[in-house]
């Protein structure tokens, strides 16, 4: 009889390590702490409904935006398993205006920064809707043995060591990226693992599903508003009209998109002229991830990983999914205007 074979997230980190010359283990175990982290909070969310994390925690976070008490624990809960790591020297985090250094001397020897979101799509908490976790981890440019400076967290995306999200949804996934392709991790609750689930993810080059929040039609740049009519023409040979789908969580949209194709779109509006999804800790992560599966993302122009980092809270338009879909939505910016 055959047994259920199993590859944990922690045999994966530590088999992928050992391709690495001169590997010691600090990347490795940085993912350990941060796959217990997410652990935790699936629990919570799990009990959302049962115990008192509903709602709003009353603060208002540096966006404006009111908290919600599930924000506050997982911002708590990655905080703590980071600066417990020893291998992490500061965390930006979307709950935190500054940066957080961990000023202990094992801390300021660590060689690796990470910036989070720690709770994604935190306005579908109440109503049992999927909601994530996103990380993107950096090598910092400041000297070992210091605290950690601002520069260390304004580098380009293209210089991430790693990008992942945790997806708290109809099942609990971690889905990762060293720039060796992308691998997704189911977690078994049952045996407290996170398991090797969809090896080596790639998203398809064409799909039928557009996402972007259309009751901002209006103020869409000419270019987006064009594009959402040609995606509900009908066209047999291509495939039209593609199906809206729309979460309102960027990590459930853009797991969805990735394993089945499709495109995701937050533009710059009106209202928001950068747009409204933060550089450091949504867009460079998931673009990341969307490159190593074989897609694409930009602006509408430039490449999410090659945009220079102004301040930590930085929003900028996030175009991403299926690499052909990608660009044809920037072919329509390109002549219609953003
Ligand atoms: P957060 O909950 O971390 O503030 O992020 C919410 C973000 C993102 O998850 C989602 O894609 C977007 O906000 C939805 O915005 P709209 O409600 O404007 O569509
Ligand atoms: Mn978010
Ligand atoms: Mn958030």
């Amino acid at each position: 009889m055959k047994g259920y074979k199993i590859t944990t997230l922690n045999e994966f980190i530590v088999r992928r390590q050992a391709n690495i010359p001169y590997a010691k283990g600090e990347l490795s175990n940085l993912l350990h702490h941060i796959s217990i982290a997410a652990k935790v909070l699936h629990k919570k969310v799990n009990k959302a409904g049962l115990v008192d994390v509903l709602g709003e925690a009353g603060n208002i976070n540096i966006q404006g935006e009111t908290q919600q008490k599930l924000d506050v624990f997982a911002d708590m809960q990655f905080t703590a398993a980071l600066s417990n790591s020893g291998e992490c020297c500061g965390i930006a985090s979307e709950e935190n205006q500054e940066i957080i250094t961990f000023d202990d001397q094992l801390s300021n020897d660590a060689k690796y920064i990470v910036c989070m979101d720690p709770l994604d799509g935190s306005s579908n908490i109440d109503v049992n809707v999927s909601i994530g976790t996103i990380f993107s981890i950096y090598r910092r440019i400041s000297p070992r043995g210091q605290k950690a400076q601002l520069e260390d967290f304004l580098q380009e995306g293209n210089k991430q060591i790693a990008a992942g999200y945790i997806i708290y949804g109809s099942s609990t996934m971690l889905v990762y990226t060293t720039g060796l392709g992308v691998n997704g991790f189911t977690l078994d609750t049952g045996i407290g693992e996170f398991c090797l689930s969809h090896p080596d993810i790639k998203t398809p080059m064409d799909g039928k599903i557009y996402s972007l929040n259309e009751g901002n039609y209006n103020k869409f740049p000419e270019g987006v508003k064009k594009y959402i009519k040609y995606c509900q023409e009908e066209d047999k040979a291509t495939n039209r009209p593609y199906s809206a789908r729309y979460i309102g969580s960027l990590v459930a949209d853009f797991h969805r998109n990735l394993l089945k194709g499709g495109v995701f779109i937050y533009p710059e509006t009106a209202s928001a002229p950068t747009g409204k999804l933060r550089l450091l800790y949504e867009c460079n992560p998931m673009a990341f991830i969307a490159e190593q599966a074989g897609g694409k993302a930009n602006d509408g122009e430039i490449r999410i990983m090659d945009l220079k980092p102004k301040t930590l809270h930085q929003r900028v338009p996030l175009y991403t999914g299926s690499k052909n879909m990608v660009e044809n939505a920037e072919n329509f910016i390109q002549k219609h205007g953003k």
